[in-house]
Parts: C-alpha cells; structure tokens; sequence
C-alpha cells in the first residue's frame, strides 16, 4: 500500500534546538514573578511553614535580606503577608502607622529602593475570627468592609508600597480604594485586583503559614464557585470599569480557562497567583523522587504564560529565577 504525500510535516520545525528556539511562542523571565513574603510580628528567627518546604514565617530583620535576595535574582518584587502580634474583631491592625506591613514596607523600600513592593490588602490575618472583613452576625458586611480597606490603602501607601492588591472579594472593593487613593493623594498608585478568586481548597497551607483560617464557616460568601466561568468575567469587568490596573486570576491551575477568557476579554495586564496548595503537591512529589521538580515547575510556569498570565505570584519564584538565571 503507498503512504500519502505529506504536504505538512510539523516535525520539520523540531528538529533540533535551534530551530526549536526559533519557533516557540512563549517563553519565561524572571522578571515576569512576585514573591510572596510572610512577615510575622511575633519572631525574631524565620519559621519554617511545614505544609509548604522551603517557605518561611520571617521576622521583620529579614525582609531587607529577601528583597536583596529577589531583586539580585532579577524577579520584579514581593506581595507582603503581614501576622500581626495582636488580632482584633475588625482587624484594625490592618490600618496601624506601626503595623507590621507598614513596617516592612518600609524595611523593602530602604533594602532595595528598586524592589517593586505590594501589599496583600485584606483583614482575614488580622481580625480574632479570621475573616476577610468586618462582621454582622455570622456574615462579613460588605460596605464596613469597604470603608476599612480605604484607611488600609491609604496607611499602606503611606508606608511607602509600590501597589495595592486587594483579595478579599468585596463587592466595590477597586472603586472604594481608588476613591480612597485618590482622595488622599496617591492618583499613580496602581491597584492590582484579585478580580476572580475562587473558594478554593488550594489555600489550605497559606492559611497555616498566614494564621488566617476563618474560625468559623467558609469563604463561600465572598470567594466564587468554582463551577462559574461566567461570573468570573463579570467580576473582571467591574474591576476593570471601577479601575484596575492589573487583573488577577486565582488559583491558577485549576482555572487556565478562566486566564484564558479574562485575557480575551479586556486589554489589562493579566496575573495569576499560583498558590499555596499547588505549590505544596509538588513540593511533595518532588520530595517521594515521583516527579522531577524543575521540569515540572517550569511547564507550568510557561503555561500559565501560554495561558496569558502577564504576571505570576509564586512561592516557586525564587528557584524558577535561578533556574533561568543559570541555563
Ligand atoms: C487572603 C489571601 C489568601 C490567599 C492570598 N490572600 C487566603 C484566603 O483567601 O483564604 C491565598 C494564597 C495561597 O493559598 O497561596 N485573603
Ligand atoms: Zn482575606
């Protein structure tokens, strides 16, 4: 029997390095990662978490070190995760001049002026029941939330942060902050919105290394459904008309789709924020020798890129920028 006349031969454009090189689409850079930094009030030596290997608890003398650290590996900056030594109903710790993120931002900031510097903004660290804003009986009342997260902006900006992140999925949380920027004079001071955060059970280990898990019920109030992709883009774009600057998207595994569709459908910066449970189920392959570690974190880093993650949030970034750094 003959064999048919091939016209297409993807292969021809394998055929060695080079012209692989040649050819691909996406490609990754240090620059492209955030790290994520836990700063805890209450130690004075860095805490190992043990449900994510090689992440710490530090003290505020260490976060000059880190941004030394992720700014000489080339990685744009850090998110700071503030453990505040006392923990209130409201969560005021959020807005103290002497907290402990206004605190670190400031230790970054005079480490390594050029370290992009970003702050977590939220209450569910700092409030005694650890939830993400102020509570009405059994349900977190979405508008006193709002008016907390103004006075949490404004005292991070204050501090000196780079951008604000807002991640606890408030209804108008981008325009009351943008308002409340505005208002105290910080119009340049870019928001990136965790627009689209699901109620997932990837955050299991943040909340051990955060000390943020909700004393009682769940986040399903606030967080979405992770059946919905529709939702997700109308979350998107409310952020985007109440003034984002850069969208996020998180997790990230699980939901490549909805990267994918927020991208298509507006004209911002896209993140996604690879999280603590994705990060610790390879961390424990890894460890059983089941999978090989650096293969399998560059693949998906360069997928959530393929995706169309602009940005990604990892606990991986400091190994993925050696990595890159050294090949
Ligand atoms: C706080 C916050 C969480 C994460 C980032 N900011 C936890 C949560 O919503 O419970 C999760 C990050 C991770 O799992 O790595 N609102
Ligand atoms: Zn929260």
């Amino acid at each position: 029997m003959s064999l048919p006349d091939l016209i297409h031969r993807p292969r021809r454009l394998r055929k060695n390095p080079t012209i692989r090189n040649m050819v691909r689409e996406t490609s990754l850079s240090p620059s492209d990662f955030i790290y994520p930094v836990f700063v805890d009030e209450t130690i004075t030596e860095a805490v190992p978490v043990a449900s994510m290997p090689g992440v710490f608890r530090i003290p505020l003398s260490d976060v000059g070190s880190i941004t030394k650290k992720t700014a000489s590996l080339g990685i744009s900056g850090i998110i700071l995760f503030g453990i505040p030594a006392k923990k209130d109903a409201v969560g005021s710790g959020g807005w103290d001049a002497n907290g402990i993120v206004q605190k670190a931002i400031q230790e970054a900031k005079k480490a390594s002026p050029e370290s992009y510097v970003i702050a977590d903004t939220c209450f569910c660290e700092y409030t005694d029941h650890g939830h993400c804003g102020v509570l009405d009986g059994h349900e977190v009342d979405n508008d006193a939330t709002l008016a907390n997260l103004q006075k949490e902006a404004i005292s991070y900006a204050k501090a000196g942060i780079d951008m604000i992140a807002p991640s606890g999925m408030m209804d108008g949380m981008i325009a009351a902050i943008r308002t409340g920027l505005d208002s105290a004079g910080f119009k340049d001071l870019p928001i990136m919105s965790y627009a689209v955060k699901y109620a997932s059970a990837y955050f299991g280990p943040f909340r051990d290394a955060a000390d943020s898990t909700p004393s009682f019920g769940d986040r399903a109030s606030y967080q979405m459904d992770p059946a919905n992709s529709r939702e997700a883009m109308r979350e998107a774009m409310l952020d985007v008309e109440e003034g984002a600057d850069i969208l996020m998207v998180k997790p990230g595994l699980a939901y490549m789709d909805i990267i994918r569709t927020v991208k298509d459908a507006t004209d911002l910066p896209m993140a996604v924020y690879n999280v603590s449970g994705e990060y610790a189920m390879v961390k424990a392959a890894a460890e059983k020798g089941w999978i090989d570690e650096k293969r399998v974190v560059l693949e998906t880093m360069l997928s959530f890129k393929r995706a169309g993650a602009d940005l990604i949030l990892s606990y991986h970034a400091l190994d993925v920028a050696r990595w890159l750094n050294d090949a």
